[in-house]
């Protein structure tokens, strides 16, 4: 399939062979859209220029905070191509796992604490046909991803506690990065290294020094003072100097 001269190998957008697929990737977090106009906003951040979308569920459980659901995902799915980046901060979260890709879902990211049986979980989600992830707490170490780095697509490293947009980016967290990223790329794995929490045109190039290519961004995108193609510019600006 053929857009716009490039080549697309999955049909969802990502896997764009050329340039970008080397490149950094940046993920809008709806969490701080203004969800009376959640279509506009998905819009405006491709537009803009973001890569992936990234929509963060929430339990009340597991994170004190209580957000969206399959219902969410599947009307992202109709607002925009781009690939939908799901991340579960969910507890128990098996039973849900085939309504997220029903939704539309690409990737799904749980937390190792959030079940019983992290490994399973793991080949349940790719059984279902979409990119893994396993998400470290601030608090949790690195080498909870190490047995489960071949089955993962992707480590997402929380750089706040989750349950919130808006919160302080917590540096200690790069350190773990950087020891992810010498196990990825020690075993030659094609896993990704994500960072989610008060990534801003500041942190976004520390994060990247420490072996980060994806970019999980809500507030700095979405209540940047000059709107949110200003904001997915200056993230954009800031990993490439
Ligand atoms: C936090 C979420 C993040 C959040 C990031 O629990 O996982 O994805 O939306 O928000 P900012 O970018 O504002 O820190
Ligand atoms: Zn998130």
């Amino acid at each position: 399939m053929k857009i716009q001269g490039l080549t697309l190998i999955n049909g969802t957008g990502d896997g764009i062979i050329g340039p970008m697929s080397e490149g950094y990737k940046i993920a809008a977090s709806i969490l701080s859209a203004d969800f009376t106009h959640l279509g506009e906003a998905i819009r405006q951040a491709e537009e803009a220029g973001a890569d992936w979308i990234h929509i963060d569920v929430m339990d009340g459980h597991f994170v004190p905070n209580l957000t969206m659901g399959p219902v969410v995902v599947e009307a992202c799915r109709r607002a925009t191509k781009l690939p939908l980046d799901v991340h579960l901060m969910v507890e128990r979260p098996d039973h849900l796992l085939p309504a997220f890709v029903e939704a539309g879902a690409d990737s799904l990211s749980v937390h190792p604490e959030a079940g019983p049986q992290l490994h399973r979980t793991l080949q349940t989600i790719r059984g279902l046909g979409v990119r893994a992830g396993v998400v470290l707490n601030p608090g949790t170490p690195a080498i909870a991803a190490d047995e489960v780095l071949d089955l993962v697509d992707l480590v997402l490293v929380m750089t706040v506690n989750p349950g919130y947009s808006g919160q302080q980016f917590i540096p200690s967290a790069l350190e773990k990065a950087r020891t992810i990223r010498s196990w990825i790329d020690e075993r030659k794995l094609d896993v990704k290294i994500e960072v989610d929490g008060g990534i801003t045109a500041q942190t976004a190039p520390l994060a990247a020094e420490a072996g980060a290519e994806v970019f999980v961004a809500a507030s700095s995108i979405f209540d940047h003072p000059k709107g949110i193609k200003a904001g997915v510019a200056a993230l954009r600006e800031s990993l490439q100097r």
